[in-house]
C-alpha cells in the first residue's frame, strides 16, 4: 500500500517481478513476496496435512470437522472447540471471538476500539498492529483462533454490527482486513474473516435472503474477502446465516466452491456461523469444511457424516480435504507444533495500545473559528454533559462485546450501578466502565479548571431518555461554563438489530440535550460515540464535533488528548454520514427493512450512491479535519508496463503544528455501470510544519478493471479519470490515466 517510492524505483519495480513483488499496493495483482516465500512453507504443510490424514480413523476426521461442546459449554469461556488427536500430536484448538478484543466470556480482557475506528485510522500498519494485540491476549487466553475479522460492507448504514466491519469501501475494508489477519497470523493465532457473505444487515439474519448480481458481488461485496484471502491467507472464512440468491451461504456452491476455493485459491477452511450450517451433504459438497454449535440442530455430527458416507452422497476424498485443511491451517500458522497456552496478560501494555489506536481512529468532523485544540490555561470551568461520560464509554453488543474489562469481575452494566438490567446483560451490555473516564482525563490535562459533570445518572437505566430536570441543569452548568463537552451515544449490535433510524435514540433526547446546551453557550463541542454514521440536526449551532466511535477502555484518555490537542486527529471516515436516513441507498420509500433485501443500486453503495445520486451528504467518505492544513500539488499520472499507473504528487503540512494527512486517489473507470469514483489507493503522511513530500501510489490493473459477466473475468478498462483528494469529495488534483 505505502509506496514511498522514487519514480526511477517505481517503474524498475514495475518491470520486475521480484521488485512487484515487494511493493505493496492496494487492492490485488501483486503477489507480495511473503506470499511467494510462503509458498513453499504452504506446500510442505500440505504434504505433512496429507500424511496425518492418511494416519487418522474415521472417527478422528470426524471429531475434527465439528465443534466438541455447544457455545455455551466452552473452556475458557470460547466460542467453539475442536478436539484435537493426542496419539497423531494434533493438538485441541479453542476459538474465541475477537472483534474488538476476546470475547472470553469467563476471563478478564482488554476492549480495543471497535474496528470501524480502526479503519477510520487509514492506518494498515496499525491494523496489523491491532490483529497482533488481540492474538496476543487470546493466546495468553489459551485460544489458539480468534474470530474477529468482520468485514461486511455498510450498505445498510443502520446495521446494527457496524462497529464489527470496516465500512463502506472494499479496498479500504480489504487492505485493513488483510493487515489485521497477518498480524494475528504472526502470533501463532488463526485468524478468521467473516460473515460471507452479503450479510450487511441484522434483519433477516437467519436465512434473509440477499439478491446481489454477480458484477455487484464481485466489485463490492466479496472484494474485500478476497483482498484478505489472497493477501493474507486467513485460515478461515466463516460463511453467514443469510442466504445469497436463494441459497443458504453455508451450503451455496458458487460462493464457496466457485469463487473462493476455485478463483481465489483459498487453502484453508470454511467454518460456519454459529449455528448456520442448514443440512450435511449440500453443505459439505458446496464447499463447507467445520460446524459450530450454538446449541441447536446441528448437521456434521459423526453419525450424520458417517450416514452420508455411507449412503454416497459424501465422498472419503471430500471429507479428507475437509480435515486436510483444518490441519494445514494449524501446520502453518504454526497453532499446530505451539499451541497456545494460558499465561499472564500484560493488561497495561494492551491498555497502551488500545489509547494510541483510539487516538489515530478519531474523526474531527467540524472545527469552527478553531474552537479546538482547547487550551487549558485558558479555562477556568469546563462542562462535560451526558454519556455517562463520568464513568463509561459506549461498546457494541453481541459477540464483538468484549465481555470482561480487565477492571475487575464484571457487574451488571460493565460494573457501573445502573438502576434498572434494562440492555445489561454482558451480550447487550453496551457501558465499559473506565479506569479514566472523560471527565478524570480532562481533569488532569486541565489541573487548574474546574471540571463539572451533569447529565444521565450511572443510578438511571443506560437507555433513559433525560429528564427536564436533567436538561435544564445541564443547560444551566453550560452556561455558567466556558466551555462544554456533550458526549453523546448511538448504542448498537448483534442483539439490538439494527437501528431504525440513524437519528441518535437510547437515551432518545440526546439531541435535544444536545441543542439545550449549545443554546446555552457558544463553546460547545459534541463527542459522539457511535459504531454508524449520526443524523446531526444540532450540526450548525455546535462549534465542534469529534466521532469517537467505540472508544475502547483507553478512550477517555484519547478523546482528551484530542481535544487538548496532545494529539492531532488524522482520521477520516470509512462511511458516509448523510443528512437525513431518507438520502441513504437501502431507506426506500419508508424506512422499512426487507427481510430478503434486493441490492438494487447495484455498484451505487456508499459515497457512490451519493456522487451517482448527486447527494450531498452531510460529511462524506474519506473526510475528516486537522489541527493543521494541507496542500496538494504536482499531480503526475505515469504509465508503467502491465497497465499499472503511478500516480504521484506532492502533500505539504501548510499550517503551524505537526500532523498526518491521508490522501486519497480515486479512479473514475469509464464504463458502463461504474460509479463516478472509487478508491483505489491512499497513504497516511505524518509532516511537521512546512515539511511536504512527494507521495506515490501504483495503481494496479486490476484497480482498473471491472468485472465481465458475459466471460465471468476482469476486464481492463483504459482510459480511467485521476481524483487526488482529502476526502471523496475534496478533490484537489486531477488528471487522466
Ligand atoms: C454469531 C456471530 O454472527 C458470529 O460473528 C460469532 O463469531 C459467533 N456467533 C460466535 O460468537
Amino acid at each position: 500500500m505505502q509506496k514511498k517510492l522514487w519514480p526511477a524505483v517505481a517503474i524498475a519495480a514495475a518491470v520486475s517481478a521480484a521488485a512487484h513483488a515487494e511493493l505493496p499496493t492496494p487492492g490485488l495483482d501483486f503477489a507480495p513476496l511473503s506470499t511467494v516465500l510462503n509458498a513453499f512453507a504452504s506446500a510442505a504443510a500440505h504434504r505433512r496435512a496429507e500424511t496425518l490424514v492418511g494416519k487418522m480413523t474415521i472417527d478422528e476426521k470426524l471429531q475434527f470437522i465439528h465443534s466438541e461442546y455447544a457455545m455455551s459449554a466452552v473452556p475458557g469461556g470460547g466460542a467453539g472447540y475442536i478436539q484435537g488427536v493426542p496419539r497423531l500430536g494434533i493438538p485441541d484448538l479453542n476459538m474465541a471471538d475477537s472483534s474488538t478484543g476476546s470475547g472470553s466470556t469467563s476471563q478478564a480482557s482488554t476492549t480495543f476500539p471497535s474496528t470501524i475506528g480502526l479503519a477510520a485510522s487509514w492506518d494498515p500498519a496499525l491494523a496489523w498492529n491491532f490483529g497482533k494485540q488481540i492474538a496476543i491476549e487470546l493466546r495468553q487466553q489459551g485460544f489458539g483462533m480468534g474470530l474477529g475479522g468482520g468485514t461486511n460492507l455498510a450498505r445498510e448504514p443502520r446495521g446494527g454490527r457496524l462497529f464489527e466491519y470496516l465500512g463502506e469501501d472494499p479496498v479500504l475494508a480489504g487492505e485493513m482486513l488483510a493487515e489485521r489477519t497477518d498480524g494475528t497470523q504472526s502470533q501463532k493465532v488463526i485468524a478468521t474473516i467473516k460473515h460471507y457473505m452479503g450479510n450487511e444487515q441484522e434483519h433477516g439474519r437467519n436465512g434473509g435472503n440477499s439478491q446481489i448480481d454477480e458484477r455487484t458481488m464481485r466489485e463490492l461485496y466479496l472484494l474485500p474477502f478476497e483482498i484478505a484471502a489472497r493477501r493474507a491467507q486467513p485460515g478461515s472464512v466463516m460463511c453467514s446465516y443469510n442466504r445469497v440468491n436463494g441459497t443458504y451461504a453455508c451450503e451455496n456452491s458458487h460462493i464457496l466452491n466457485d469463487v473462493l476455493k476455485n478463483d481465489w485459491k483459498f487453502q484453508g477452511q470454511v467454518q460456519s456461523d454459529w449455528g448456520a450450517a442448514q443440512s450435511t451433504a449440500p453443505a459439505i459438497n458446496a464447499g463447507l469444511d467445520e460446524e459450530e454449535d450454538v446449541g441447536s440442530t446441528v448437521y456434521l455430527t459423526p453419525t450424520l457424516v458417517k450416514q452420508a458416507i455411507a449412503n454416497g452422497s459424501v465422498s472419503t476424498a471430500r471429507l479428507n480435504d475437509m480435515v486436510e485443511r483444518k490441519l494445514y491451517v494449524m501446520i502453518r500458522t504454526g497453532v499446530m507444533d505451539d499451541p497456545a497456552k494460558a499465561g499472564p496478560i500484560n493488561f497495561a501494555a494492551a491498555n497502551a495500545f488500545t489509547q494510541s489506536a483510539e487516538e489515530q481512529s478519531m474523526v474531527l468532523l467540524k472545527n469552527a473559528s478553531n474552537q479546538l485544540p482547547l487550551a487549558a490555561g485558558a479555562l477556568s470551568r469546563i462542562a462535560v454533559i451526558g454519556g455517562h461520560a463520568d464513568a463509561a464509554v459506549l461498546t457494541g453488543g453481541g459477540s464483538g462485546n468484549t465481555r470482561d474489562p480487565v477492571t475487575g469481575a464484571f457487574a451488571g452494566c460493565g460494573g457501573l450501578t445502573f438502576g434498572t438490567s434494562t440492555g445489561c446483560s454482558w451480550w447487550t451490555n453496551p457501558w465499559l466502565k473506565l479506569n479514566t473516564p472523560l471527565v478524570s482525563a480532562i481533569q488532569s490535562l486541565a489541573p487548574q479548571a474546574k471540571v463539572t459533570f451533569s447529565g444521565n445518572s450511572d443510578q438511571q437505566s443506560p437507555f433513559a431518555a433525560y429528564t427536564q430536570q436533567q436538561i435544564s441543569d445541564a443547560a444551566t452548568l453550560a452556561a455558567n461554563s466556558d466551555v462544554a463537552i456533550v458526549v453523546v451515544a448511538q448504542p448498537a449490535g448483534e442483539d439490538f438489530g439494527d437501528l431504525t433510524s440513524l437519528a441518535l435514540a437510547n437515551p432518545t433526547n440526546q439531541d435535544a440535550l444536545v441543542e439545550a446546551v449549545a443554546a446555552a453557550n457558544p463553546h460547545t463541542i459534541v463527542v459522539v460515540e457511535s459504531g454508524n454514521p449520526v443524523l446531526m440536526p444540532w450540526k450548525d449551532s455546535v462549534s465542534a464535533i469529534v466521532e469517537a466511535w467505540y472508544p475502547g477502555e483507553g478512550g477517555g484518555k484519547a478523546i482528551a488528548n484530542v481535544l487538548f490537542g496532545k494529539v492531532n486527529p488524522s482520521g477520516k471516515l470509512p462511511v458516509t454520514f448523510p443528512v437525513r436516513d431518507q438520502d441513504t441507498p437501502t431507506w426506500g420509500t419508508n424506512g422499512a427493512f426487507a427481510t430478503n433485501p434486493v441490492y438494487t443500486e447495484k455498484l451505487d453503495m456508499g459515497y457512490r450512491w451519493y456522487d451517482s445520486q448527486n447527494i450531498t451528504p452531510m460529511f462524506e467518505f474519506g473526510y475528516g479535519l486537522s489541527y493543521t492544513h494541507f496542500a496538494y500539488s504536482g499531480l503526475s499520472v505515469l504509465h508503467l508496463p502491465g497497465n499499472l499507473i503511478d500516480v504521484s504528487f506532492n502533500v505539504r503540512n501548510d499550517g503551524r503544528v505537526a500532523g498526518a494527512e491521508v490522501p486519497q486517489v480515486y479512479l473514475g473507470v469509464p464504463y458502463q455501470g461504474e460509479p463516478p469514483r472509487r478508491l483505489v489507493g491512499w497513504d497516511k503522511v505524518g509532516l511537521n510544519p512546512g515539511e511536504s513530500r512527494r507521495v506515490h501510489m501504483i495503481v494496479t490493473q486490476r484497480m482498473q478493471s471491472v468485472w465481465d459477466t458475459t466471460n465471468s473475468r476482469w476486464q481492463y478498462v483504459p482510459g480511467s479519470s485521476v481524483f487526488v483528494g482529502a476526502s471523496s469529495r475534496d478533490i484537489r488534483l486531477q488528471g487522466h490515466s
